[in-house]
C-alpha cells in the first residue's frame, strides 16, 4: 500500500463539502440525494439507468480541467464519486437568482408536461450547454436518448434546446463562474491515499492507483471490481445482490490512459465510451455511428470498455468490432501480467479466461489497414439506448485480382459468446469479391450459428439479419451501400 488510509469518502454536493465514514458500498446517488439530503428534484422512474429522470452532472479533474458529465444517479454509488462534484438540479440558477436559461427556455416552449422526466431533461441539455454552445438536432437528440419523455414528445424539448443555445450567456452560468474555485475544492480534496470503509453492510475500497489495485485484489481476490457501474449498478437495483467488498476503480488515471501509437492504440481498461470518441474520430471513422447506439450519452459517460469486455456478455456491443480488428487485453495479478487476444478470452456462457484476483489492466487495437474494409453493424427493436439483438462486425482485405486475401467476420447475439464465422469466413477465403460467392457463403451462417429465441428476437430472424448485414457489407464495400447518417450502423 502507498500510505496511510482514507476512511471516508469526499465529495462536494452543489455548494457543500459531503464527507462520509459509515457509507454501504451500495448505496446509489439517488437514494443518497432523494432519502438523505431530501434533494427530490431527481427522480426515479426505472432505477436501471434507461430513463433518465435521475440525470445530474458529475464534474471531475481530467488534468488541470474540470471536465462536467451527465450521470444517472440510480446506478452510479456514492462511493465513486470521491473527489467529484456532484451537480443536482437543485444547484441550477439564473444570472439573477431566477431560472437558469435551459428551464426558461423548457418553459417558453412548453416542453414539459407531467413534469416528471424534466429534471432529467433539464440536467442532460445543461450538460449538452456546457459542452457545446451551438449543437445541432443530432447534438441534441444525442444529448437526450438517454432520457424518456412519456407524454411531451420531444419536438418542444428539441425546440427549447436550440431556444436555450441561442441564449448564450454561459459566461453568466453558475458552474462557469464557479469553475476556479471549484477545481480548487477538488484539488485540495486528493490525497493520493486509499480509501477503505468497512461497516455492517460491507466494504468499500477506492485503491490510491494501478499498483494498489493490484495489490487489492491480490488479498481480496473475490472482491467486486466497480469502473462505470452500468452493469453492476443493475445487479444491486434489479437482482438485489450482495457485492461486497467492492473494489473502486473508475477513478484510477492510470486505467484512463490512451496512448496512440503507429499501428495500435492502446487504453487503460477504465476508458469510457465518450473518452474514447476522439480516438475513434481519428482512427476508427467507421465506428462514429455504432458508437452513438451504445446507450445513450450518460452511460457513456460512466461505461467502460473494459467493463464491457470483462461483464462477458454475448451481446456486449464492443468484443466484436473488437476482435475482428485484432485486440488483445492485458491481464494482471499483483505484478504479474499475461497478453491474452480478445478471441480467446471468452470461452462460454459466463466464463471468460480470467481468473480470481486478476483484472483487466489494458487493451490493444490494431487500427485499421488503409486498404482494408471494417464495418459494424447493431441490429435492435429501437434505435436509441437499447441493448442488441445482435451486431455484426466485418473486416476484409482483397488483393490485386479483386480476391480476398483475409477476411474476419463476428458475430454477438448469435452464440453464447461474441463468436468468429469460421466457416463464412472459409467459404469467401481466397474466393474473388463478387456477389455469387456472397451469397454462397451466407448459407455458411447456419453451421456458425445456432442463435436463441428471446425477447430480443426469434432464432429466424437472427439468423436472417445476420446474412442480411454480409449482403450489406458487400454492397458497402462496392460503392453500393447506404449513406450512414448516425444511428444507421
Ligand atoms: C441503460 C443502459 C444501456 C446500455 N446499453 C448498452 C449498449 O448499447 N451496448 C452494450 O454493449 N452495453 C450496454 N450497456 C451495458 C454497460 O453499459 C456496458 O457493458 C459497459 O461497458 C459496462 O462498463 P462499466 O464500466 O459500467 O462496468 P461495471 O458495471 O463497472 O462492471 C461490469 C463488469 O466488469 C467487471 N470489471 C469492470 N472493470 C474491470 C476490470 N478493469 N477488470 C476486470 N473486471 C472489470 C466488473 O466486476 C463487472 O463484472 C447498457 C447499460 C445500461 C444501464
Ligand atoms: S431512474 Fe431511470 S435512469 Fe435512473
Ligand atoms: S413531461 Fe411527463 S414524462 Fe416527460
Amino acid at each position: 500500500m502507498t500510505g496511510p488510509l482514507r476512511k471516508s469518502v469526499r465529495f462536494w454536493l452543489n455548494d457543500e463539502l459531503v464527507e462520509l465514514a459509515d457509507l454501504p458500498p451500495t448505496r446509489t446517488l439517488l437514494d443518497f440525494l432523494r432519502l438523505n439530503k431530501r434533494l427530490t428534484g431527481s427522480k426515479e422512474g426505472c432505477a436501471e439507468g434507461d430513463c433518465g429522470a435521475c440525470t445530474v452532472l458529475v464534474g471531475r479533474l481530467a488534468g488541470d480541467s474540470l471536465v462536467y458529465e451527465s450521470v444517472t444517479a440510480c446506478i452510479r454509488f456514492v462511493a465513486s464519486l470521491d473527489g467529484c462534484h456532484v451537480v443536482s438540479i437543485e444547484h441550477l440558477r439564473g444570472a439573477e437568482g431566477g431560472l437558469h436559461p435551459v428551464q426558461q427556455a423548457l418553459v417558453e416552449h412548453h416542453g414539459s408536461q407531467c413534469g416528471f422526466c424534466t429534471p432529467g431533461i433539464v440536467m442532460s441539455l445543461y450538460g449538452l450547454w456546457m459542452a457545446n454552445a451551438s449543437p445541432d438536432v443530432d447534438d441534441i437528440e444525442e444529448a437526450l436518448q438517454g432520457n424518456l419523455c412519456r407524454c411531451t414528445g420531444y419536438s418542444p424539448i428539441v425546440r427549447a434546446a436550440f431556444a436555450a443555445s441561442k441564449a448564450g450567456g454561459q459566461g453568466k452560468d453558475v458552474l462557469v463562474a464557479e469553475r476556479a474555485s471549484v477545481i480548487e475544492k477538488l484539488e485540495a480534496l486528493r490525497d493520493g491515499r486509499r480509501v477503505e470503509i468497512w461497516g455492517d453492510e460491507g466494504g468499500i475500497i477506492l485503491p490510491a492507483d494501478v499498483n494498489d489495485l493490484a495489490e487489492v485484489l491480490a488479498e481480496k481476490p473475490h472482491a467486486t471490481i466497480v469502473a462505470g457501474s452500468t452493469d453492476v449498478g443493475l445487479w444491486v437495483t434489479k437482482q438485489m445482490r450482495e457485492i461486497s467488498p467492492v473494489v473502486f476503480a473508475g477513478h484510477l488515471k492510470q486505467l484512463r490512459m490512451i496512448v496512440e501509437g503507429e499501428d495500435v492504440v492502446s487504453i487503460g481498461a477504465g476508458v469510457t465510451y465518450m473518452d474514447f470518441m476522439p480516438v475513434i474520430e481519428r482512427h476508427f471513422p467507421q465506428l462514429a455511428g455504432f458508437w452513438s447506439r451504445i446507450g445513450g450519452q450518460q452511460v457513456r459517460n460512466m461505461g467502460t470498455i473494459g467493463g464491457n469486455i470483462a461483464n462477458g456478455s454475448p451481446i456486449g456491443d464492443t468484443p466484436p468490432a473488437l476482435i475482428v480488428l485484432g485486440a488483445a487485453i492485458t491481464l494482471r495479478k499483483g505484478d504479474k501480467r499475461r497478453f491474452v487476444r480478445l478471441e480467446d478470452y471468452f470461452i462460454s456462457y459466463g466464463k471468460q479466461d480470467r481468473e480470481p484476483g486478476e483484472f483487466i489492466e489494458s487493451i490493444s487495437i490494431p487500427y485499421p489497414g488503409e486498404k482494408e474494409h471494417f464495418a459494424v453493424y447493431k441490429v435492435s427493436k429501437r434505435r436509441d439506448e437499447d441493448i442488441s439483438a445482435l451486431s455484426g462486425a466485418f473486416r476484409l482485405r482483397l488483393g490485386e485480382d479483386n480476391k480476398v486475401a483475409e477476411i474476419s467476420v463476428v458475430f454477438g447475439g448469435m452464440a453464447e459468446i461474441p463468436k468468429r464465422a469460421a466457416a463464412v469466413e472459409k467459404v469467401l477465403l481466397g474466393k474473388e469479391w463478387s456477389e455469387a460467392n456472397v451469397s454462397a457463403a451466407v448459407a455458411a451462417f447456419k453451421q456458425d450459428y445456432q442463435p436463441l429465441s428471446d425477447v430480443r428476437a426469434s432464432a429466424e430472424y437472427r439468423l436472417l439479419a445476420s446474412q442480411n448485414l454480409l449482403r450489406r457489407f458487400y454492397l458497402e464495400t462496392i460503392g453500393e451501400g447506404s449513406e450512414l447518417k448516425r444511428g444507421a450502423a
